[in-house]
């Protein structure tokens, strides 16, 4: 009786589990053909491009010529698309199909988009790399990467022997990388005539592009565009922020349906403008369609990247709050409405001082155009510009300034250096760079040691290369060597890396936010310390999401710190520094610091402000700093930053003298003394407290 209760029981469980493997079973063939369904409409897709007519004849230039310029239309497909063809075509068997992309955003987009319409995971066939992550393998034919990345592997692989096809892509953008990867691949394409070389570009002065390739013939690929109507404003904005997401909210009331691109300068714009159009858009009832805001920039997180090509559902509108990413980098379908306030963040140089700053810039009227053509790619589309046309006509210019005239070149020319390359006078660029900012980046360069006084490369050179960073951070990480203080560094330069979203402040807790922060500057040790001390605290509590929710810092940055500085680890490993640890010695860190960024130091004036010690110029300490109200006497900075005046963000105090013991060749014993210590002009120098 209890046997076959028994018996019975086993063979309904029996039933139960065949049931659900059935179900299961269901379930995997069910989302097998899901996903081969999702698979053959990306298929049907791709022949929709204007890209996909051209295909054969584009195979055919390029197996008839080594070097190809192709023009094509922002959307047309020339990203995704070509690398597949050559794939197609057979070219992956010979090597890999190299893209490169200005921006790591594109890159990693991009590369998800291919893989999804090759029906491949991430990081296999199709891959990407980009600073400080790699998602590539030992099957990846198809690599994404920026243009600095390709950069980088010139130093492992000098003739780019694992590559079949090289294509340098967004070669309108003129990045400071691009112009250098212009002249490097164009040299080896002359010693490989195997390997193929496209330039493709969105913009149609292709014709520099195909002199600088020797007359390399250039491909078209016409595009569909609409009309575009373009609106300026009548007189000047005084607040393009506000103007903006007062235009996009009078847009979502009252016109047809269709989605909104707002073009911003970056990350904090666009958090501040996401959070005014939230708080908007809950006063204006039900009767208003819903408003989906999507932001978009070089720092936001992977997983909410995909969010900007999701369709819009029906009966909404979506807002894409972008950088300049969306002029060429990447396509958002679906817009219809452009709001341009005429204004990019770009990196502005100093080759006299040799300061480097981001400024809030106009735009060129190139750049305006993209901007405009945005809006008119899947029907007629409308340009909202928040400048006048007097100054688009009269005062803009045609078109943005090559990066290369307006850089630091410190970085390039300690890379073209690293490849022998030492006569860069004479180096095939395509723009040449301002002779007086070559000549900085080699003083530079001597300054931190990297060259002679011949200009050749030195140990010390030679070991900074190994590390992706601006030199001045690369210095600070060979010198933590003799400091012993690797451990302590690596952290801080990775927790430099994140830029400025370590901190959080939720506007209903500002206060608990600001104190959270401030604790973390306890005894005024300066931004880099603090930064150290929020990283240490962290991997105190085993890298705890809940600490971070306590202390109102964004976990997402801090991982991303910790995965960089894992990287550090292993660059420090190849150099050969030893792993030391020092946190009793703030001093012994701070000089550590010093030895990359004394050039980067300034001295309190009367007046609150302060002057730059060797070039003198006028900064402030950023209101962001955990010294904004210490006010020390002497500091060193990070980075300069322009927005209503010349900020320092990431201070750090230090003491004059070390200037001189560290950088005796850069600084001597008069820029740093403190005269007031010595005669107080007028009664009122502030005393000198060391
Ligand atoms: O490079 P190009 O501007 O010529 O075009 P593309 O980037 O290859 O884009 C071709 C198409 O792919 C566009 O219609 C995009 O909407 C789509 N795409 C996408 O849906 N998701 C991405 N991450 C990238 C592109
Ligand atoms: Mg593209």
């Amino acid at each position: 009786m209890i046997i076959s209760l028994y018996l019975r029981i086993r063979l309904s469980l029996l039933r139960l589990q065949l049931w659900k493997f059935v179900d299961e079973h269901q379930i995997e063939s069910l989302e097998k053909s899901k996903a081969k369904s999702a698979l053959e409409k990306l298929q049907e897709e791709r022949k929709t491009l204007p890209i996909y007519p051209y295909r054969d004849q584009l195979l055919q230039a390029v197996n008839d010529y080594q070097v190809l310029v192709i023009v094509g239309e922002t959307g047309s497909g020339k990203t995704t698309q070509i690398p597949q063809y050559l794939h197609e075509a057979g070219y992956t068997k010979r090597g890999k199909v190299g893209c490169t992309q200005p921006r790591r955003v594109a890159a990693m987009s991009i590369a998800a988009r291919v893989s999804q319409e090759l029906g491949v995971k991430l990081g296999h066939e199709v891959g990407y790399s980009i600073r400080f992550e790699d998602c590539t393998s030992d099957k990846t034919i198809l690599k994404y990467m920026t243009d600095g990345m390709l950069l980088r592997e010139f130093l492992g692989e000098p003739d780019l022997a694992g590559y079949s096809v090289i294509m340098v892509d967004e070669a309108h953008e003129r990045t400071l990388s691009t112009d250098v990867l212009f002249g490097l691949v164009k040299d080896i394409a002359r010693f490989r005539p195997e390997l193929k070389l496209l330039i493709s570009s969105a913009t149609l002065d292709a014709e520099k592009f195909s002199d600088y390739f020797d007359s390399a013939p250039i491909f078209k690929i016409p595009g569909r565009r609409y009309p575009v109507e373009i609106n300026f404003t009548k007189a000047p904005e005084a607040d393009y922020l506000d103007a903006a997401i007062v235009t996009a909210l009078q847009i979502h009331v009252t016109k047809p349906p269709g989605d909104i691109l707002v073009f911003l300068t970056g990350q904090e714009e666009i958090e501040a403008a996401e959070e005014i159009m939230k708080h908007r858009t809950r006063g204006l009832g039900t009767k208003i369609a819903e408003l989906i805001i999507c932001p978009i920039y070089a720092n936001l997180p992977t997983e909410l990247q995909a969010k900007i090509f999701e369709p819009t559902p029906i009966g909404a509108r979506k807002v894409v709050l972008a950088t300049n990413i969306a002029e060429t980098s990447l396509t958002i379908d679906g817009i219809k409405y452009v709001i341009d306030p005429g204004f990019s963040k770009i990196k502005s140089y100093n080759p006299r001082t040799g300061m480097e700053s981001l400024q809030v810039s106009p735009i060129s009227k190139a750049s305006a155009n993209q901007r405009a053509g945005r809006s008119g790619r899947t029907g007629p589309g409308m340009c909202f510009r928040l400048y006048t046309a007097y100054s688009y006509y009269n005062e803009m210019e045609d078109n943005t300034v090559p990066e290369i005239q307006r850089t630091n070149l410190a970085n390039v020319v300690l890379t073209l250096k690293s490849l022998g390359i030492h006569d860069l006078v004479n180096f095939d660029f395509m723009d040449q760079p301002p002779s007086e900012a070559l000549l900085k980046a080699l003083e530079l360069l001597y300054a931190l040691g990297a060259l002679n006084k011949l200009g050749e490369l030195t140990k010390m050179g030679r070991r900074m290369a190994e590390f992706p960073l601006d030199p001045m951070l690369s210095k600070m990480m060979v010198a933590s060597e003799k400091h012993k203080c690797s451990d302590e560094i690596i952290s801080i330069a990775a927790m430099l890396s994140i830029g400025n979203s370590i901190f959080y402040r939720p506007k209903d807790k500002q206060v608990h936010a600001d104190n959270a922060r401030m604790n973390f500057h306890t005894g005024n040790v300066g931004d880099h310390i603090a930064l150290l001390k929020v990283y240490n605290s962290w991997r105190e509590t085993n890298y705890s999401t809940q600490w971070c929710y306590e202390n109102y810092i964004q976990v997402r940055s801090m991982k991303r710190a910790r995965d960089i500085r894992d990287q550090l680890e292993g660059l420090l490993e190849r150099v050969e520094i030893e792993l030391t640890s020092n946190l009793n010695d703030l001093d012994a860190i701070k000089k550590t610091i010093i030895s990359g960024f004394f050039p980067h130091s300034a001295k309190l004036q009367k007046n609150g402000s302060y002057r730059t010690i060797k070039h003198p110029q006028t900064v402030h300490i950023h209101p962001s700093s955990g010294l904004a109200q210490v006010l020390p006497r002497w500091a060193v900075y990070h980075e300069l930053v322009c927005t209503s005046k010349e900020y320092m963000r990431q201070v750090t105090e230090l003491k004059p003298e070390w200037l001189v013991e560290i950088a005796p060749h850069f600084y001597q014993l008069k820029d740093v003394e403190d005269l007031s210590q010595k005669k107080m002009p007028r009664g009122q120098g502030r005393p000198a407290e060391n």
